[in-house]
């Protein structure tokens, strides 16, 4: 059912709540560029709830560049929150997750190359590779985000492969508008708004990540669509200056101002993918 816009959901007073996912790879990265223990992305983990994550985001690299699987244990067996664990779609990930039972799983694509999650997974292109794979996520509980770009088609074949969500990859947008590429940043922000529709229509749970900030964060949060953004580098770099605590409350401050905000009062909000 579509509803007419109203001045509370203009207003965002109707809008769902936001949650934050921290993504704890990179004090796994700090950890290890001398090895030994410290510092413990479970204690950044647990001080990270404590300053108002809702969720706990970590990314098991085959290379295992990072997060470890011991890390994964220790972070499944502490319970801190619910654990989204990221993953590339291979038999050794799947078997993991199957085994772990993280409360989500975020499928990913993967490339040894790079430094970071460099595009979106084509489920587009690899429908047939991914089928089988969400099924046995899902069929364990796992709830199943697939990182993909904006696109239409992704999106809607997203929603025929049953995936319950989607995460936006908004590093395009995230980086023309940190570097002030205004134009660029405009029409990838329509993409992200359009896609964010779209997904929502279909009944996709919508979630967004990847190089975000204060800035980008607080003006995404007020896509009403959007109910979960997992963020890392930028938090665990500002942690080096204000501490990982103050770094998320400030964080989850600017998510809530952004959510005060709804960015299109201009059309009708459409309820709960219906
Ligand atoms: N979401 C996904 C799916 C990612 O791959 C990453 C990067 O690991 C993030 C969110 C977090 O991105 P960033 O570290 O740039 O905040």
């Amino acid at each position: 059912m579509t509803t007419a816009p109203s001045t509370r959901a203009r207003h965002g007073v109707g809008a769902p709540p936001i949650r934050l996912g921290i993504n704890i790879d990179h004090v796994a990265t700090l950890r290890n560029a001398r090895g030994g223990r410290h510092p413990d992305p479970l204690r950044a983990a647990k001080l990270a709830v404590e300053a108002g994550a809702d969720n706990i985001t970590a990314h098991l690299r085959e290379d295992r560049r990072h997060i470890t699987d011991d890390d994964i244990a220790r972070l499944t067996a502490a319970k801190l929150a619910p654990l989204n664990f990221e993953m590339a779609v291979t038999p050794e990930m799947l078997a993991i997750a199957l085994k772990t039972k993280p409360h989500a799983a975020c499928l990913v694509p993967e490339k040894r190359t790079e430094r970071t999650t460099e595009g979106g997974l084509d489920v587009a292109g690899q429908h047939n590779l991914l089928a089988p794979a969400i099924s046995k996520l899902v069929d364990a509980d796992i709830r199943v985000s697939l990182f993909i770009t904006p696109e239409l088609r992704q999106i809607e074949t997203a929603a025929r492969l049953r995936a319950p969500a989607i995460e936006i990859h908004v590093g395009v947008w995230c980086d023309a508008f940190v570097e002030g590429r205004t134009h660029d940043a405009e029409a990838e922000w329509r993409r992200i708004r359009d896609g964010a529709r779209a997904a929502n229509d279909l009944g996709l749970e919508v979630h967004a990540g990847h190089g975000l900030n204060y800035a980008t964060a607080e003006t995404i949060a007020a896509l009403p669509e959007i109910v979960e953004l997992n963020i890392g580098h930028f938090l665990v770099g500002e942690a080096v200056f204000v501490g990982l605590a103050e770094s998320v409350r400030r964080m989850r401050a600017a998510m809530d101002k952004g959510r005060q905000t709804l960015r299109h009062s201009d059309t009708e909000i459409r309820v709960g993918g219906t």
